[in-house]
């Protein structure tokens, strides 16, 4: 079983690819948040694996209240994975994953990091050809699959910026300062469509008026930038930037590539596991 966490959609596209290859189910992070109740998963003898972006040098803030949601039903095969998607470096997210999948009594048995586009900080500039990074990025993931299909335990991690020392504090502050919604803005180009709220994992944004503007109701969120990345109009501003560009997945991915996806997902992720 395969659990993804996808903002801007390069972790769904590879959760679905490995998915495609190891037969394995795949759920929604973000859908399993959004969803109340706490859901048991039963992985009768699959893997454990997750995909997840890097955020500030972590895994995403939500991991923790998503662990502390869900249950498993522990019959796997004990082989237990993380692929990370990251711009330029991992960090501590290794360790922080393990960290929080430890209360469960579970450690990850390998690793795997995936160089990705998109921005490395919450504003921050995405350069380059975007298109070009979109094949790569699918290419490495199709060097890893023979490796998650045969097991194969042990840091596959080649990211030289990984912090592997567990004594190794991670400094949060910097995450601390950006995730104040405070930072978030809307432009008087917002045409009201409501997306950023839908897409919203934490329930952070609310919409009010009879043209409905967005609001941020929580002092802080988990800065997954999804909102920021989704409004079709780039209304939304942090720190007093919009998307430049605006960066999704499905923006720079080939159509072929689209409709596969499209074909696979219909039939395999979960969504009725209530
Ligand atoms: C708020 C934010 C912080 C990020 N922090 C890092 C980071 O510390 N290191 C890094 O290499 N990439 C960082 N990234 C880049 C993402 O990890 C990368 O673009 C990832 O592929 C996004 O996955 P997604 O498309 O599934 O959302 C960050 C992205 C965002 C939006
Ligand atoms: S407010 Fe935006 S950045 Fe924060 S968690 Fe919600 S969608 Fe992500
Ligand atoms: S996604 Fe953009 S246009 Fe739509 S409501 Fe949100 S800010 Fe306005």
């Amino acid at each position: 079983m395969i659990f993804y966490f996808s903002p801007q959609g390069n972790c769904r596209a590879i959760a679905t690819r490995i998915a495609e290859k190891t037969g394995d189910n795949l759920v929604d992070i973000t859908k399993v948040m959004r969803k109340p109740g706490s859901p048991v998963f039963s992985l009768k003898g699959e893997s454990l694996g997750f995909v997840l972006p890097v955020i500030y040098d972590s895994v995403p803030s939500i991991m923790e209240e998503f662990i502390n949601k869900i249950g498993f039903d522990l019959f796997f095969d004990d082989y237990s994975y993380v692929v990370l998607s990251y711009k330029n470096r991992t960090g501590g997210a290794q360790d922080a994953l393990n960290q929080i999948l430890s209360r469960d009594e579970i450690q990850l048995t390998a690793a795997y990091a995936i160089k990705s586009p998109g921005m490395e900080r919450a504003g921050g500039p995405v350069e380059g050809d975007l298109e070009a990074q979109v094949q790569e990025m699918m290419k490495q993931v199709d060097r890893i699959i023979p490796m998650i299909k045969n097991k194969i335990p042990g840091n596959h991690n080649r990211d030289e910026h990984l912090i592997s020392d567990l004594e190794t504090d991670l400094d949060k502050a910097p995450f601390e300062r950006a995730s104040e919604t405070r930072l978030f803005g809307v432009l008087d180009s917002c045409i009201h469509c409501g997306k950023c709220a839908q897409i919203c994992p934490t329930y952070t944004i609310e919409l009010e008026g009879e043209k409905p503007i967005p609001k941020w109701v929580k002092k802080r969120c988990s800065l997954c930038m999804g909102c920021f990345e989704i409004c079709p109009v780039c209304a939304i501003t942090y720190a007093g930037h919009t998307p430049h560009p605006r960066y999704l997945y499905s923006l720079y991915s080939n159509k072929e590539e689209k409709e596969e996806e499209k074909e696979f997902k219909n039939s395999k992720d979960i969504e009725e596991f209530f």
